[in-house]
């Protein structure tokens, strides 16, 4: 009898593996949709060397656009994981000021930025420190490496397979970590993803652009513990 259990025990976590694995691997429609989107960026960013809006606050904006407060989510991270500087990554950074503006408020984190390519805007051009699209974040920095993950209008939000963009913003993200995310995946089904990927969702806020487009802004906490069933 304990045998049988055991072996129905092994055989429910190698089918929950497999599962994830699906979230690792793109299909090979999937990877030639990623393909374009990734030659797709690097054009309209450089098409886009000319344009204007530099200087923009981008913290201001997030603060107010996707209602993230910054202050209480910093405080309690640091009240999570006492004694140690927290690693933060702004996914999909673009020409945001975030990193500038969160290291001006609250001097020692370290900030780490990340984009699918690299910006070309004058007068000055902004590098982020790693280019890598979101669906290589595990590749680039290994798992369960920050401690806050923000990804406002970036991969998350941009990549053709946004599932997949979002496992690896989790796989990126140390256990009791926040992630912040800006997705267009549907509230239920985030809400089913949140129970997949072992996360406790705090909030969502839906927000409509103006062309539009339906888009989901969430915060969201990763599990310490093992998955509840
Ligand atoms: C509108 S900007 C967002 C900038 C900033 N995060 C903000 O909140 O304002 C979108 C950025 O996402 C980047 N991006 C698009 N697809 C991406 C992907 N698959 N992986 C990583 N970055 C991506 C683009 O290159 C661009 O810089």
């Amino acid at each position: 009898m304990h045998k049988k259990k055991r072996k129905m025990k092994i055989k429910q976590k190698q089918k929950r593996k497999s599962k994830d694995v699906s979230f690792q691997k793109l299909s090979v429609g999937e990877a030639k949709a990623v393909a374009e989107q990734e030659s797709r960026a690097k054009l309209f960013r450089t098409r886009l060397e000319w344009f204007g809006a530099i200087g923009r606050n981008i913290a201001a904006i997030q603060h107010c656009i996707h209602g993230i407060k910054f202050k209480p989510i910093i405080k309690e991270l640091r009240e999570r994981f006492p004694g140690t500087t927290l690693e933060v990554l702004d996914e999909g950074a673009g020409r945001s000021s975030l990193k500038n503006s969160l290291l001006w408020r609250f001097k020692d984190l370290n900030v780490t930025t990340t984009d699918i390519c690299e910006g070309k805007l004058w007068p000055m051009p902004k590098k982020p420190d790693k280019i890598a699209n979101v669906l290589d974040l595990v590749k680039s920095f290994g798992k369960n490496k920050f401690h806050l993950v923000i990804s406002t209008g970036g991969g998350a939000w941009r990549s053709p397979v946004p599932e997949k963009a979002f496992f690896q913003i989790v796989s990126v993200l140390q256990p009791k970590g926040t992630g912040i995310i800006a997705t267009a995946i549907p509230k239920e089904r985030l809400y089913q993803l949140a129970k997949r990927f072992n996360v406790t969702i705090q909030r969502i806020r839906t927000l409509e652009s103006r062309q539009g487009d339906v888009v989901n802004s969430v915060i969201f906490t990763k599990n310490s513990g093992r998955k509840k069933k």
